[in-house]
């Protein structure tokens, strides 16, 4: 971009020289997503360092109808913070803004920049003995604005909700250039409509969120892992359902691993030990905390006396120390690291009714092996919220393009079914670009006229996040 071009100016006079990218190689990095993906060359990179700055910015695209992309940590598994191939955007990083304002621990609530890293979020809550809940293999990278637009999940959701419903208050940078501020730090206001919510998980096509009060609980004092083998995903839900109750509905995780996870996660990383004796074909990480005394260890020896009697499970271990706890929560990121080195392969995020995970992981499974004996279904999730990553290998010695084109078709058998059980094609991870085709064939007319109006009313030129959720408009 030349010096004269009145774009630069304008970002050079607002933001400063540090608050401004414009050379390619320093831009490298806002390009790529951490699955790999690649955007398509930015027209710069702002970066604000308040959100007046970013109002300002988004006001001056609107003046001169500049398409904009916000970005977090890059984290997000949908490509919707890549910069378009096609027609060149502004990427708007909120990586400066990442201040911890202020903590109300008697409030329990927490007032921050959106460009906070969760892994910041969480120790600044810690360090008044609190907690910020959300937990994601993600969190040393992602912000809080990226975890508010995609309303992020995680392992914690049975136990604490998602961003939804972690967000008290939230200031939105609107794509008019106006600031919008609703940093009521209250946990009831029942004034009008909640227009907080429309900018959560609005992946950034209504506006840029620049700041939240975040909803904060006791710190747990307590807290025991176990890695249970089981028979079977029926086995899993008799479990989870077991342990809802015998463990005084104290559970923070409830997690499903497939025995070929666990091998992923050996792939990935080879000095992690197998749990267990023998090899079982699902496995449960369950963590169970309280924020006072409680006696955990009993509760969980119990249920797994009465899990084993029963038939749903058939060995398990309790971490001993917490060095113990966090090798076990280790196979669950490093079986992320080892998918990702298979290569291309198929990621979902499909959620049903907790009752029918088994019935539609026995379909789905049978659906994808009837179509393609070679490919190797392996489905995890967090089963407290009936939400399976039901994804799929394909056979290695296909070539890359023949690859793709399976996973395509196998995606649509799965979605199809997904359909029949009422379910959703995307629980936490969004729509961005990778998932709007389904997306669309599965809104109703009325659905599909008020995301619309909505769209046409926050962002009447098409300009915030084109092309992401729903398909680009021109003003
Ligand atoms: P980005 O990737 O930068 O952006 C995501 C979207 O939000 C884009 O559309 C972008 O334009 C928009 N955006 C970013 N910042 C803002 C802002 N301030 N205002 C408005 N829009 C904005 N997700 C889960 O829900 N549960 C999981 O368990 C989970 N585990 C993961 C594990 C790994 C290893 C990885 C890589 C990802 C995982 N994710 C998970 C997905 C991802 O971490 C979340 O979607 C996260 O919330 C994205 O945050 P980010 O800051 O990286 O956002
Ligand atoms: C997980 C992410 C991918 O659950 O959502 O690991
Ligand atoms: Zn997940």
């Amino acid at each position: 971009m030349s010096p004269h071009d009145p774009l630069l100016q304008f970002l050079v006079q607002t933001l400063g020289n540090k608050g401004v990218l414009t050379e390619t190689s320093d831009m490298e990095r806002y390009l790529v997503d951490w699955a790999g993906a690649r955007g398509g060359l930015p027209l710069a990179v702002a970066r604000p360092d308040t959100p007046q700055q970013v109002a300002d910015v988004l006001g001056y695209c609107h003046r001169h109808d500049i398409p904009v992309v916000p970005q977090g940590g890059g984290s997000g598994l949908v490509e919707g913070a890549l910069p378009d191939s096609h027609v060149p955007e502004l990427v708007i990083s909120l990586e400066r803004l990442n201040r911890v304002r202020s903590i109300d621990p008697l409030n329990f609530s927490m007032n921050v920049d959106a460009g906070c890293v969760l892994q910041t979020v969480k120790e600044a809550a810690e360090a008044q003995d609190l907690t910020f809940p959300l937990s994601l293999g993600a969190q040393g990278s992602c912000q809080i604005g990226g975890n508010i637009a995609t309303n992020a999940g995680g392992l914690n959701v049975l136990r604490y909700g998602m961003m939804r419903q972690l967000v008290l208050g939230i200031e939105v940078a609107l794509p008019d250039g106006r600031l919008l501020t609703d940093m009521k730090a209250l946990h009831k206001n029942n004034t009008g409509y909640d227009l907080k919510q429309l900018f959560i998980g609005a992946e950034g096509t209504l506006g840029i969120v620049t700041g939240a009060v975040l909803k904060l609980y006791p710190r747990p004092q307590v807290t025991r892992t176990a890695l249970i083998g089981c028979p079977s995903v029926e086995g899993v839900l008799g479990l989870y359902a077991q342990a809802r109750r015998h463990c005084c509905d104290l559970l923070t995780a409830f997690e499903l691993i497939p025995r070929a996870c666990l091998e992923l996660a050996f792939e990935a990383d080879a000095t992690l030990p197998d749990p267990l004796d023998g090899a079982h074909p699902v496995y449960v990480l369950m963590e169970v905390a309280a924020s006072g005394p409680a006696d955990l260890d009993a509760m969980i020896e119990a249920l797994f006396e009465r899990g084993m009697e029963d038939g749903l499970l058939d060995d398990g271990v309790l971490a001993s120390s917490e060095t113990q706890a966090a090798q076990l929560w280790q196979l669950r990121e490093a079986m992320l690291e080892g998918q990702q080195r298979r290569g291309e392969h198929l990621r979902t995020d499909v959620s049903l009714p907790i009752s029918q995970l088994p019935a539609f992981h026995a379909q789905a499974e049978a659906a994808v092996l009837e179509s393609s004996p070679e490919s190797q279904v392996i489905a995890y999730g967090h089963v407290g919220d009936g939400n399976l990553h039901f994804n799929i290998l394909p056979p290695g010695h296909l070539d890359d393009d023949a690859k793709r084109s399976l996973l395509h078709e196998l995606e649509e058998q799965i979605f199809t079914i997904v359909g029949e059980y009422n379910g959703s094609i995307s629980a936490e991870h969004g729509i961005g670009r990778v998932k709007q085709p389904p997306f669309l064939e599965s809104l109703s007319a009325p659905e599909h006229d008020i995301m619309r109006g909505l769209k046409r009313l926050l962002d009447p030129r098409g300009l915030m996040c084109p092309g992401r959720i729903l398909p680009r408009t021109q003003g």
